[in-house]
């Protein structure tokens, strides 16, 4: 494709692409006409050379425009969202999407599988028997309207050129670039028709996007972007160099959600939902300030009027209540090994990656594309960042099925899990960023 060739051939010597022909890539992408060692050359050229504001505002308006979009004009509630940039036990979607569903907005959640060491919100929900995330487009309005709270994959026809892209980047080293992430994640959320997007970008070693002024560029580029496509957003730049809660595998993340969900569980989750549905409450005027709207989220934690709209999701979703209710709880691997202190110290993370690896080779996530999951088995920490402890004290416990990958788990641990003579801990959210709709 000569139009391609000339596109390449600007990007990789700085120049900027006129909306045109971004289109014209972009649609070429989605359609299947573009062969994937151009698509390739492309993207390693915008992964060394960047997009300029106006290219990154077409290209994402492009890959929307390259499928279709939720329609959820005219219901009766405000929608809004939550995007995360994932991370180690990063469960917060499944308190937060109930909470701001109770809190009177519609949250249509489309979500992704668990990526490398981190889990994906799918593949946890998907740990309660019956519960299907597979939702064709035309259902969701009927199910946001039953419910207010729909917890979806990626469907077909949303944003197809994504698909391709991603597949192509995951493949050719070009998935780390900001203007691809965020044109990549925008679209998707665009397509969901939302009032407003609240982003959690992750720092730390446990994040996508370890460094904090990556993370603090990725956060600015991807409001700014959205606010010149007309979505009024918000981005929390919060901490993944500590894992979130204490929980980690797809079945224990659940118990740990619905403990949220009972005013309960751990106090950094619970941090995170009201901050988080703070923030998207308040963006779509459900609540006067984000304090107001965190309020408005604890108290629905603490009422039960989360946990109910969780459970009416789980009901229309095909899932079965009983766990909800607590009158079933979800299957734990049999066996537990405990990891112990080996000296006294306060405890530190080294490399959370390890966390998360661990998990994998317990069977709780997957080595390649299409591999089962074992939502029973993970770790549940003892301990917290910076808590002093003593020879002996238990760590880490392991859930495993009959000592399926154990040993590499144990090692992993040993070298995550660390104890020093002093720890620093930071502070959860440490920057806010937000940009208005200016269209
Ligand atoms: N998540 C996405 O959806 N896209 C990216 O490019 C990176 C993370």
């Amino acid at each position: 494709m000569a139009d391609l060739l000339e596109a390449i051939t600007i990007k990789r010597y700085g120049g900027s692409l006129s909306p045109a022909q971004v289109e014209a890539t972009v649609r070429a992408a989605a359609d299947g006409s573009a062969p994937d060692y151009q698509l390739a050359a492309l993207l390693m050229a915008i992964v060394w050379r960047g997009l300029d504001r106006d290219e990154l505002a077409a290209w994402t308006r492009a890959m929307l425009a390259s499928g279709e979009s939720l329609d959820l004009a005219g219901l009766d509630r405000p929608r809004v969202d939550k995007h995360s940039t994932g991370g180690v036990g990063d469960k917060a979607s499944i308190p937060l999407g109930p909470a701001v569903a109770a809190c009177g907005a519609a949250v249509p959640m489309i979500s992704g599988r668990g990526l490398g060491h981190t889990g994906g919100t799918l593949d946890k929900l998907e740990a309660i028997p019956g519960f299907s995330t597979d939702v064709a487009l035309a259902d969701f309005r009927p199910l946001l309207e039953r419910t207010g709270l729909v917890f979806a994959g990626q469907t077909p026809e949303l944003v197809p050129a994504d698909k391709r892209l991603y597949a192509l980047r995951d493949v050719t080293g070009t998935v780390e670039a900001i203007p691809l992430i965020s044109s990549s994640i925008l679209s998707k959320k665009l397509a969901e028709d939302l009032d407003g997007l609240v982003l959690d970008v992750k720092f730390g070693s446990g994040a996508f996007m370890p460094g904090i002024e990556q993370g603090e560029q990725l956060a600015r580029t991807m409001v700014e972007l959205a606010g010149s496509l007309g979505l009024r957003a918000v981005a929390i730049h919060t901490n993944m160099s500590r894992p979130l809660g204490r929980a980690i595998g797809h079945s224990l993340e659940i118990e740990e959600s619905l403990d949220c969900l009972r005013g309960a569980g751990p106090a950094d989750l619970r941090e995170l939902v009201s901050a988080l549905g703070g923030e998207m409450l308040a963006m779509v005027g459900l609540a006067d300030d984000v304090t107001a709207g965190c309020a408005r989220i604890e108290r629905s934690l603490d009422d039960g009027s989360a946990l109910a709209a969780l459970r009416a999701t789980v009901e229309a979703q095909g899932g079965d209540p009983a766990i909800v209710d607590g009158a079933r709880t979800l299957e734990a691997a049999p066996r537990e090994e405990v990891l112990c202190a080996d000296r006294p110290g306060k405890v530190a993370f080294g490399d959370l990656r390890e966390l998360g690896r661990a998990v994998v080779d317990l069977g709780g996530g997957r080595k390649q594309l299409g591999d089962a999951i074992d939502s029973a088995v993970g770790l549940v920490l003892e301990v917290e960042e910076g808590q002093q402890v003593e020879v002996g004290a238990p760590l880490v416990r392991i859930r495993h099925r009959a000592g399926k990958g154990l040993e590499r788990a144990l090692e992993r641990l040993r070298s995550a899990v660390v104890l020093q003579d002093e720890v620093e801990r930071g502070p959860l959210c440490r920057a806010r960023f937000a940009a208005e709709a200016t269209r």
